[in-house]
């Protein structure tokens, strides 16, 4: 027996209980694999509060992590056991082992330790298909970052920093706009006192910026569209202020013939080369010392209420990483 963080009703961070759960063996196809490390991501509590739909309880949640290979199963390719792996988008992660398929794992490289792959593989990931996808960010441009001290926010930064691009970021407090500035901000504004698109304004000479990455959602709407310049594109990515439901397309003609997305990491990683193309990238830019994996605080897997609250509450800073 191991045991997992399951849900067996959708709620707040009281819904989570530590429990035995019974593993089995892996099917073909499958390895079965002890976590050493758990990512924590906002994600988690859209799926424990019910606002992304599950596809049934009890579950396991959870959608990142690294760790070993114990056992495979049959036609698992270049799979052993001992091999470090880590996954993500793939529910099942709140546990001490578990099965999974071998096309969404990827090897850990050797210079990358387990928890930074649980901290970056679901938000460096991220961060990659926002910035080369969804908004091919080019030198000079003008990016504007919510939530920049967090997970997803402090690599996006370094990474956009590194393609050349002039980087502002919103942040929640004094502490976390210094966090920023150091991991690729080159302007901070404190979104809780100051307006938005007025020192976007100021900042860009009235012209605005070419991107906003809005993963606040529904407070931040109007903010990001007012920030940007004509035909400008908002990515919308998230909803950690809850979802953005009556977006009327007309305004995105009078604010300038905007451009508006609504991706998922899943889309960009729905095949073995894309997941592999995506880990490759990820795993070469930390390499290189381009970006930097900001793990900010660890907990206990057994302790992963607490975390969430945490999470929801606005004082994580950087990566989560739960430890089994
Ligand atoms: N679509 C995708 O593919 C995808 C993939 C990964 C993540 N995401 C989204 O990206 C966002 C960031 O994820 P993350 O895991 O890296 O989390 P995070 O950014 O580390 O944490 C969320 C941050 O959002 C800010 N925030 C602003 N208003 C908030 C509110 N009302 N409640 C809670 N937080 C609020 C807080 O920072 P301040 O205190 O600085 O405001 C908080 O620290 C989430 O919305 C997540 O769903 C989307």
């Amino acid at each position: 027996m191991s045991k997992a963080i399951r849900i067996h009703q959708t709620g707040g961070p009281e819904v989570l209980s530590w429990e035995e759960v019974d593993i089995g063996d892996p099917l073909a196809g499958q390895v079965r694999m002890r976590h050493t490390a758990v990512g924590l991501n906002f994600i988690d509590v859209y799926q424990r509060t019910g606002l992304y739909p599950l596809p049934g309880l009890p579950q396991t949640l959870g959608m990142e992590g690294a760790g070993v290979i114990t056992h495979i199963g049959e036609d698992t390719g270049d799979f052993s056991p001992g091999d470090r792996v880590a996954y993500a988008m793939d529910l099942g992660s709140y546990s001490e082992e578990r099965l999974i398929a071998t096309d969404r794992l990827v090897k850990i490289p050797e210079t990358i330790s387990d928890q930074t792959a649980a901290a970056m593989m679901l938000q460096g990931m991220t961060a990659r298909y926002l910035l080369k996808n969804s908004y091919p960010v080019r030198p000079g441009d003008t990016i504007l970052v919510m939530a920049a001290a967090g997970g997803v926010g402090l690599i996006l930064c370094q990474w956009a920093k590194f393609l050349g691009a002039r980087v502002i970021g919103c942040v929640g407090s004094a502490s976390k706009a210094y966090l920023a500035k150091a991991n690729g901000c080159d302007y901070v504004i404190l979104y809780k006192e100051e307006n938005i698109a007025e020192k976007v304004g100021e900042i860009t000479g009235g012209e605005g910026a070419s991107v906003s990455y809005d993963s606040i959602g529904k407070a931040t709407l109007e903010a990001s569209l007012d920030s940007l310049r004509p035909t400008g594109t908002l990515v919308s990515f998230g909803n950690a202020s809850g979802p953005v439901t009556d977006l009327n397309l007309g305004v995105l003609a009078a604010k300038g013939s905007l451009y508006v997305q609504r991706p998922t990491l899943a889309s960009y990683v729905r095949t073995r080369p894309l997941l592999q193309q995506c880990a490759d990238d990820l795993f070469n830019i930390v390499e290189t010392g381009m970006v930097n994996i900001n793990i900010g605080q660890t907990y206990p897997l057994a302790e992963t209420a607490r975390a969430q609250q945490e999470l929801e509450d606005r004082k994580t800073t950087g990566s989560s990483v739960l430890i089994p």
